[in-house]
């Protein structure tokens, strides 16, 4: 069965503003510079600008177009398994720490919502961590354990929102759903104005770290007394971030049912995760996670997850389906606070593990008090060595080589482009060298080098999203080889398509 929409659109980005932010022009120094226009970028720069700071956002699209236009929209700080697993991987007290900050940024999200008066259909929520079956229900009550011990209001339940049995769930009280990306607008709407401004169609590609710090864009240098990197993948290498996480993608529907949708915010434990909550009369389904860059990735996902929405819904249409990918750490916290070891006016903040509404929120009042001179935790500091988390590190960079050298000894699919029908694509080989050839639907190719171009890994196509995906950190490339997420800054060179016979 096709999915029964092709229309690749977030249910968020469907309702994407007309307000438009200019590139750059005479003003062009400013205290802060935040680099990146999602939640993390945005509200880093609200809240600077309240302590009095000029601040200016620095958007290479347009505001809110990243992953926080491309998700599911739970701001919680109940999350699935995150504190028995940091629990795990860095013990109670950093867990407590991470839980309490998350429990703080679900506040401070609906409270700038309602003293900026953005219109983001905010509502409370129950949040639930689901054991399907009974052999998940030991994850499930190690996390109640976890939560409760890091001072979250958590019980145990059968009673979930979902049209389906359970053994059990987690349950933590009022938490927040909202639409991320009129969120994301009320928030660049509060920045821009009073000195400081937001820059959309400005990537930022070269950071000389001087007093101030110089930012080269696609609109010409902007300063900043300081720096933040909120680019959802760090931007430029010398952080050496890539080696420290790993991306996945999941697949999202929204779906019409008949019926009442599931009203509470759930995602299930075990072999396979689902996640849900509804919005109006749509019921929206998250699920067919895996690493990006996966070998043999199609519209299959997008079907699965459908599947599954039909199974346990009266399912009348689907109305918008979307993927996206997010970093998580070795060690499963994410990464705030300063650029390399050695920096004092270059910050960062990423790796978010898919919770980033609320992590984006955290890091952003952890750099607002960093920046605005306040004490501050070490705990989420990108140069953290992680004891516990150094096995998942070694498996994720033994994976990499692997990938890295693997993938050169395979030989190409095919050897002929005459042999890829329309929408499909295929590797042609010349010597050493490989061509990934894309045949679009007129007929026509588009050839690229299959060499990534952040650290040389080869690149596999992804055909549930027309899209060059490298397996070793998560780059992803256009069929032409115009760059679509990072760490990769540069195109894929682009090749002569080669000869149809
Ligand atoms: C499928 C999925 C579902 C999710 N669901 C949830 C959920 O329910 N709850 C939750 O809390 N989290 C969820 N997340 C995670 C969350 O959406 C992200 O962690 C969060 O949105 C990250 O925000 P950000 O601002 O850091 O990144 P982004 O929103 O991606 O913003 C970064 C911005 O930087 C810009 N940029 C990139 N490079 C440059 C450059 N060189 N110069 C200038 N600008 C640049 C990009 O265009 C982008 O707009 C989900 C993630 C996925 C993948
Ligand atoms: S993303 Fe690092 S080699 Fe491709």
């Amino acid at each position: 069965m096709p999915p029964t929409t092709t229309a690749a659109q977030s249910l968020w980005l469907a309702d994407l503003p007309d307000t438009r932010y200019p590139a750059p022009t005479a003003d062009r120094a400013f205290d802060v510079l935040v680099l990146g226009g999602g939640i993390t970028g945005l509200t880093t720069a609200l809240l600077l600008k309240r302590q009095g700071a000029r601040v200016a956002v620095v958007e290479a699209g347009r505001v809110g177009v990243g992953v926080s236009g491309n998700n599911t929209a739970k701001v919680t700080a109940l999350q699935s398994t995150m504190l028995s697993t940091i629990t795990r991987t860095r013990g109670a007290e950093v867990a407590g720490e991470y839980a309490r900050r998350s429990a703080a940024a679900v506040e401070l999200v609906a409270g700038l919502a309602a003293e900026e008066g953005i219109a983001c259909d905010l509502r409370r929520r129950d949040a639930f961590t689901v054991a399907v079956q009974d052999p998940d229900l030991g994850t499930v009550e190690r996390e109640f354990e976890a939560a409760r011990e890091a001072g979250l209001p958590v019980e145990m339940t059968a009673a979930v929102d979902l049209p389906y049995p359970v053994a059990g769930a987690v349950r933590l009280a009022d938490q927040v759903e909202f639409h991320p990306v009129k969120y994301v607008h009320g928030l660049a709407a509060a920045v821009d104005g009073d000195g400081s401004r937001v820059f959309e169609n400005t990537r930022a590609v070269r950071v000389h770290d001087g007093s101030p710090v110089r930012v080269d864009t696609t609109q010409g240098p902007l300063t900043g007394g300081r720096v933040v990197v909120a680019t959802h993948y760090p931007v430029w290498d010398r952080g050496l971030y890539f080696a420290r996480m790993e991306v996945s993608r999941s697949y999202c529907i929204a779906a019409r049912v008949r019926g009442e949708p599931a009203r509470g915010m759930s995602i299930t434990t075990g072999d396979t995760t689902w996640s849900y909550r509804s919005a109006g009369d749509l019921q929206i389904v998250l699920g067919q996670s895996h690493a990006t860059g996966a070998r043999g990735i199609d519209a299959s996902r997008y079907r699965a997850v459908e599947e599954h929405a039909r199974q346990h819904w009266d399912v009348e249409e689907v109305t918008h389906r979307w993927s996206a990918q997010d970093p998580t750490p070795y060690d499963h916290t994410p990464m705030i606070g300063t650029y390399t070891p050695v920096s004092s006016r270059m910050f960062v903040a990423a790796g978010f593990s898919k919770w980033g509404l609320s992590g984006g929120t955290m890091a952003a009042a952890l750099l607002a008090d960093r920046l605005g001179g306040q004490e501050s935790t070490d705990v989420f500091s990108p140069h953290r060595v992680s004891p516990r988390g150094l096995p998942q590190f070694a498996r994720m960079n033994t994976k990499v080589a692997v990938d890295l050298i693997g993938d050169r000894l395979v030989p190409g699919q095919i050897a002929s482009a005459a042999q890829i029908p329309p929408g499909q694509a295929g590797v042609v080989r010349s010597g050493a060298d490989r061509t990934g050839v894309y045949r679009d639907d007129d007929g026509e190719l588009h050839a690229v080098s299959m060499r990534c171009t952040h650290l040389g890994c080869l690149v596999r196509f992804n055909a549930a999203e027309t899209s060059w995906d490298c397996p070793c950190h998560g780059s992803r490339f256009d069929v032409d080889g115009n760059v679509l997420e990072g760490p990769a800054v540069d195109p894929l060179p682009r090749r002569n398509p080669p000869a149809q016979a």
